[in-house]
């Protein structure tokens, strides 16, 4: 591939006519209007910075850690879906591989392609955690969580927005999806468990599942899917050790804020209590990742870059994605005046409103 990425929106864009179009539609897709996918995006560019010149930048330190486990940079990989999607032969096995290489972490969806052990197996140095999600018959989820414990994932992140599925354009190119040459394009092999092929998800689900898993693991637990600091708070007391901001990249509730703005409310909501927050949602530039930074969050995690990098390169485009990401948000380290993440301080960023 002799393709030149500047950013993101270059795999984006070459992704768009690489890829069957049902397939782009279905990534890119997000709930009734679109406002809420529209607006991750746009909101990171109501705010702005307020530097601190002269501040010698020539010793950067991205690295950080995320439930103790130390990682490249602030930037991670969201859950996602049937990786196959975007890298047939490789999928969520290049995913990992790229992980591995640009020392971050994995969150691998409880509907990927690819078996927990394989995925391992690809890159047995990886960080993983494993996206759980609370199903109708609870032996489908405990078989999810015991073989991730097993295989050496050090979290969960619990999928808490998602009683039912978002009413979305993305499902009708889901159907269209050609399953003509894959017929297990849509598989999600890690589901088929004690003969039960089919998975319903819980729509009883409730914070006492929360509970019920810390019966079952002794694995830390992201709740992924909160955006006010009211259930921020609930997380907290039902034992969470770390929360995602997350709106589901738009594809659940529609009118649900951006992430990096409901950010700031849920970092108020548990302050004190030693949680981590992280947020997905939007994140396309370096620059997004210092405002999601300087406004609480911990780390972010992308999406639907992955699959962009997928399409275009298999493992390697999404080594570049990670790559230009990770470049970018030094950068923005360095003309904002910090060396080290903990520089980066909630006055670093204002709403645009400030200046009006
Ligand atoms: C194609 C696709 C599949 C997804 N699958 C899952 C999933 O299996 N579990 C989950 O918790 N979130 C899933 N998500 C949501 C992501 O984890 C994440 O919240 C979102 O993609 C972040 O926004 P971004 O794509 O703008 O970076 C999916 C998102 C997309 C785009």
């Amino acid at each position: 591939m002799t393709e030149k990425f500047d950013c993101l929106e270059d795999f984006e864009n070459l992704a768009k006519t690489i890829l069957e179009k049902a397939r782009f539609k279905w990534i890119a897709g997000g709930s009734d209007d679109m406002v809420t996918l529209t607006d991750n995006k746009k909101a990171f560019d109501r705010y702005r910075f307020r530097p601190r010149l002269l501040q010698d930048v020539s010793k950067l330190d991205t690295s950080t850690t995320l439930l103790g486990n130390t990682i490249a940079s602030p930037i991670a990989m969201s859950p996602t879906a049937f990786h196959r999607l975007a890298d047939y032969n490789e999928g969520e096995k290049a995913t990992a591989k790229a992980s591995c290489s640009a020392n971050t972490l994995m969150v691998l969806s409880s509907f990927s392609n690819t078996r927990i052990e394989d995925v391992k197996k690809a890159a047995p140095d990886g960080l993983y955690w494993m996206q759980v999600q609370l199903f109708k018959d609870k032996r489908i989820t405990e078989n999810v969580v015991r073989r991730a414990d097993a295989a050496g994932f050090k979290a969960l992140v619990l999928t808490a927005d998602q009683p039912v599925f978002g009413k979305n354009r993305r499902d009708s190119a889901y159907k269209n999806i050609s399953l003509k040459d894959h017929p297990d394009l849509l598989r999600s092999i890690n589901l088929e468990y004690a003969g039960l092929e089919k998975y319903q998800i819980d729509d009883a689900q409730t914070w006492e599942d929360i509970k019920w898993l810390k019966t079952i693991t002794k694995l830390p637990i992201v709740v992924k899917g909160i955006t006010t600091g009211a259930d921020a708070k609930i997380a907290v007391q039902y034992g969470a050790d770390a929360i995602l901001v997350s709106n589901h990249g738009g594809r659940q509730l529609e009118f649900l804020p951006a992430t990096i703005d409901a950010l700031s409310e849920v970092v108020a909501a548990v302050e004190g209590s030693g949680v981590e927050v992280y947020m997905d949602g939007g994140v396309r530039r370096g620059t997004d990742v210092l405002k999601a930074l300087a406004r609480g969050a911990r780390a972010v995690f992308i999406g639907r870059p992955i699959f962009w990098g997928l399409a275009c390169n298999g493992e390697e485009g999404v080594t570049q994605v990670l790559d230009i990401l990770k470049e970018e948000f030094r950068r923005s380290m360095c003309l904002i005046g910090c060396s080290r993440l903990s520089d980066i301080t909630p006055s670093m960023v204002v709403h645009e409103s400030y200046y009006y």
